[in-house]
């Protein structure tokens, strides 16, 4: 059923094309939004003198028999989109004061209203999720915190670090995505009801109250740009993406840490898989699914910006296409985060083994501080140890291996207590920077994380 097929006169339809056309199967999810914003806009018209008492009575209550009757399942893909789908069953179900509703009114904008109707409860939604992940995080944190790993640069050996601090640095980025949904939340506090197709109407709607009424801050300022506008759709994109990509890349440390090769990370049964041929497999498939999903998201946000690139003003079909990438990410990184929080849980150092990967050339710079704190300048100690480095990897030794007559070789400056250096716990204990992997301060990040989420 079309609302405007009185414009043509014996319009044959090709049910192949009017499908192309129609975006009910994407859009259908905008429905509780869409009574929620016609509801609105009812008390908006009867304000204006367009609806009298009884007939906003009527299209009030023909609105929930519209919602009774989705509910009860209507056959949708008769109708070109919610838009047409609650319109014209309300004239199904009350008859013509159904058909004032639209006084003024444009899908053009009716659109917009109802993405950020929906993108609101989402948006909160998707911070509550990721709260939640912050707690296991802080849990995980908490149950490994002595644990000692190397921290990598290059993917090389860098130096020794608390699983506990490297775990954490998750929860900072997941604290930066939460601020960026809420970036995209305040894009939403401005209402476009009341723009018409794109140069406003002549009815004289209220529209800052028509705004309030909906839960927004007031209206948008401009009609031609409130219907031709989707960067908060984008904004709430690229937030989500960089979510997907934050956890894609601990899913990636995952994958490898729990390699033959690694072994630093086992992972529980329940978080494995195996393999159709090769019996021995142990698979960490749910990360790797983390991390290759990740790319949708990412094409989301592509598609819609270059959806947006060359669009002339103000309005063209092809700003339908917004609802897939709106819908698909919103639902899909839902699933992600779950998954990942499942996941995290059945994760598990094996700080033996992980020791045994340690090298004590990891401790290098903390011999050049050695030499520092003896007096000589960095640039000369970070060249001695450089020398001792190349020395003792020549001969196939670990620094820790080298005699003391050997160290005095590169500097008179070395004492018996250099070998002191040679102990990751002290390594980490030594570091005196707020924010660094030292234990009291890994504590004071986790009792600043607790705070914020609490
Ligand atoms: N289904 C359309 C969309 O999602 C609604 C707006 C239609 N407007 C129009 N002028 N045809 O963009």
């Amino acid at each position: 059923m079309k609302l405007w097929e009185r414009r043509f006169k014996d319009r044959k339809e090709d049910p192949y094309l009017e499908e192309f056309n129609a975006s009910i199967t994407e859009d259908f999810f905008l429905f509780n939004s869409e009574i929620i914003a016609s509801k609105a806009y009812a008390k908006a018209l009867h304000e204006a003198g367009i609806l009298s008492d009884e007939e906003l009575s009527q299209i009030l209550n023909g609105l929930d028999k519209v919602i009774e009757r989705v509910k009860a399942g209507v056959e949708a893909r008769k109708y070109e989109d919610v838009h047409t789908l609650v319109e014209s069953l309300l004239i199904d179900e009350i008859g013509d004061v159904g058909k004032k509703l639209h006084t003024g009114r444009s899908r053009n904008e009716q659109v917009v209203t109802d993405e950020k109707l929906w993108m609101r409860g989402r948006i909160i939604g998707l911070i509550e999720l990721l709260k939640e992940l912050q707690r296991t995080i802080i849990k995980v944190a908490e149950e490994n915190f002595d644990v000692i790993i190397p921290g990598y640069t290059h993917l090389q050996q860098a130096q020794p670090v608390l699983f506990s601090h490297y775990i954490m640095s998750l929860f900072w980025a997941l604290e930066r995505d939460k601020d960026r949904l809420l970036m995209a939340l305040k894009g939403l506090t401005s209402s476009p009801l009341g723009s018409g197709a794109l140069a406003g109407t002549t009815i004289p709607i209220d529209r800052d109250k028509l705004a309030k009424e909906m839960g927004f801050r007031g209206p948008t300022e401009n009609s031609m740009d409130s219907v031709a506008d989707r960067s908060f759709i984008l904004d709430a994109l690229f937030a989500i993406s960089m979510i997907a990509i934050d956890l894609s890349r601990f899913t990636e440390d995952f994958i490898i840490y729990s390699s033959r090769e690694f072994g630093f990370l086992e992972l529980e049964d329940h978080i494995s898989t195996s393999s159709s041929l090769m019996p021995q497999k142990k698979n960490p498939d749910f990360f790797e699914l983390i991390r290759g999903k990740t790319a949708r998201f990412i094409s989301y946000l592509t598609s819609l910006m270059v959806t947006l690139k060359g669009l002339p003003m103000t309005y063209n079909k092809d700003l339908q296409e917004d609802k897939f990438p709106l819908f698909r990410a919103f639902t899909e990184i839902e699933e992600i985060i779950v998954v990942f929080n499942k996941c995290l849980l059945g994760i598990h150092p094996d700080q033996e083994n992980i020791l045994r990967k340690m090298a004590s050339f990891m401790l290098a710079t903390d011999l050049v501080d050695y030499l520092v704190a003896k007096g000589i300048p960095f640039r000369e100690a970070h060249g001695i140890v450089g020398e001792l480095v190349y020395t003792a990897q020549a001969e196939g030794k670990e620094l820790k291996q080298l005699s003391l007559d050997e160290f005095k070789k590169f500097s008179p400056a070395f004492e018996d207590d250099v070998f002191e250096i040679f102990d990751f716990r002290k390594s980490v204990e030594r570091k005196k920077t707020y924010g660094s992997t030292n234990p009291e301060f890994v504590r004071k990040q986790i009792e600043k994380a607790k705070k914020i989420i609490s």
